[in-house]
């Protein structure tokens, strides 16, 4: 009905309204629920954006401590379902796992899929929040062939996060409030980010009324392509080629002008930012503190901030409004923490589990929602008659 234009990328084509999210890609402006993420990353913590994003206001006190309290009470992890993490192959990636276990997640709580029941839907919030970490690091210790180990509540989301994912077995492991802040930073930075490929993703598997564990694991899915989480993989790949011959920024940034065989800067540039990413400024200075109080000088943050420092002042780079974006530090703290690369796409699904479930939720009680099903143009033969095989 009516004309239909094809619109590649959907980069004309609104898939909705939304309340949740605000960017000006001109003006480097990020904004949750109307709050600015420089703010939201000083003061606030990732499970309060992860309140904010899918309730719509900043909890009061109260709020927050019931909040908290019922994420950490849901961390642990079915005996059978730690079975089925460990029955991948040690090899298996970590990506692989995470969307598996959450696909799983219904099977275990069957009381938790009705997506037009209000309390149902808190259940599989408070769920999957819970739930996410404590995958993460079995699939992390899975890929090491180590055990896995359980969560600990009191410690905190975050910090127990890094110890599961770290204590050496039987071992007392303390965490470092440093590295602790870093990650909760990165994983708020990361909470939401509007209608990019995983999140519509999740919107229009939902729009089928599949449920939200479904969604979800759809969108984890859509992540690990590697061009959309795994960009940050794609840094330290780039920043390790560039130590190994010589640490020459100058000679690299000569190649990407150059567009010799394609070479990109990666973790630069933007479909829609086209000013420096207001993420990508907060991750800088956090990779700073986090190599800091390691006491380390790793040799690729200083190759990073030679490439950075190059980019700003180039008109290759000027004139193309090609920034910094959200990954172009993040591998490297990652890294300083203890991460294999393998884990930076999964560490990427655990900080956008908010905004996958407040966009399944709000599309949920949006009236305007209809089942998502674009239109085509098509090109293919008109009618013929079918010849049996033995005549073709
Ligand atoms: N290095 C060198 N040149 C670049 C880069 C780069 N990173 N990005 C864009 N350009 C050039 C490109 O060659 C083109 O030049 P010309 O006009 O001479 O042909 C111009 O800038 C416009 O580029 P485009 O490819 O049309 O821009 P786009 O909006 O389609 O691409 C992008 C956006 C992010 C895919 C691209 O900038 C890129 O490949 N960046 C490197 C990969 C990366 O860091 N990705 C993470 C994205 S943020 C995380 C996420 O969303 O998941």
């Amino acid at each position: 009905t009516g004309t239909v234009t094809v619109d590649p990328g959907f980069m004309n084509t609104a898939s909705c309204e939304s309340t949740i999210t605000y960017i000006d890609g001109n003006q480097g402006v990020l904004l949750y629920r109307g709050y600015p993420i420089d703010q939201l990353a000083e003061h606030s913590s990732f499970l309060e954006v992860a309140y904010l994003l899918t309730h719509g206001e900043l909890p009061q006190h109260q709020q927050l401590a019931g909040w908290i309290e019922r994420i950490e009470r849901h961390t642990h992890l079915h005996d059978n379902f730690k079975a089925l993490i460990g029955a991948f192959p040690t090899n298996a990636h970590p990506m692989a796992v995470l969307s598996s276990a959450v696909s799983a997640l219904p099977g275990y709580y069957p009381e938790s899929v009705d997506p037009f029941d209000p309390a149902t839907v808190e259940l599989a919030t408070v769920l999957l929040l819970a739930k996410a970490p404590t995958i993460a690091a079995y699939a992390h210790r899975r890929a090491l062939g180590q055990n896995m180990i359980g969560p600990e509540r009191g410690l905190g989301y975050i910090a127990d996060f890094l110890r599961m994912s770290f204590q050496p077995t039987a071992q007392h492991y303390d965490v470092d409030p440093v590295m602790a802040k870093a990650l909760d930073v990165l994983l708020l930075l990361h909470a939401d980010h509007e209608q990019n490929c995983s999140t519509s993703t999740v919107r229009i598997v939902g729009s089928a009324h599949a449920n939200l564990y479904a969604s979800v694991s759809a969108g984890i899915n859509a992540l690990s392509g590697p061009l959309h989480g795994g960009a940050n993989e794609a840094v330290l790949r780039m920043l390790t080629e560039i130590q190994a011959d010589g640490g020459d920024a100058t000679a690299f940034m000569n190649k990407v002008k150059n567009k010799e065989a394609g070479v990109r800067l990666m973790g630069f540039g933007h479909r829609v930012y086209k000013n420096y990413d207001p993420r990508a400024a907060i991750v800088k200075q956090q990779a700073d503190r986090v190599l800091r109080a390691l006491g380390k000088r790793d040799e690729m943050l200083d190759i990073a901030l030679r490439l950075e420092e190059i980019a700003l002042h180039d008109d290759y780079f000027i004139e193309r409004k090609l920034y910094p974006n959200v990954d172009f530090y993040t591998g490297l703290i990652y890294k300083a923490m203890g991460f294999p690369t393998r884990m930076f796409t999964p560490l990427f699904a655990v900080g956008r589990m908010p905004g996958w479930i407040a966009q399944w939720r709000e599309m949920m009680l949006d009236p305007a929602t209809k089942i998502g099903r674009p239109r085509q143009i098509y090109t293919g033969p008109t009618t013929r008659d079918y010849t049996p095989v033995h005549e073709r």
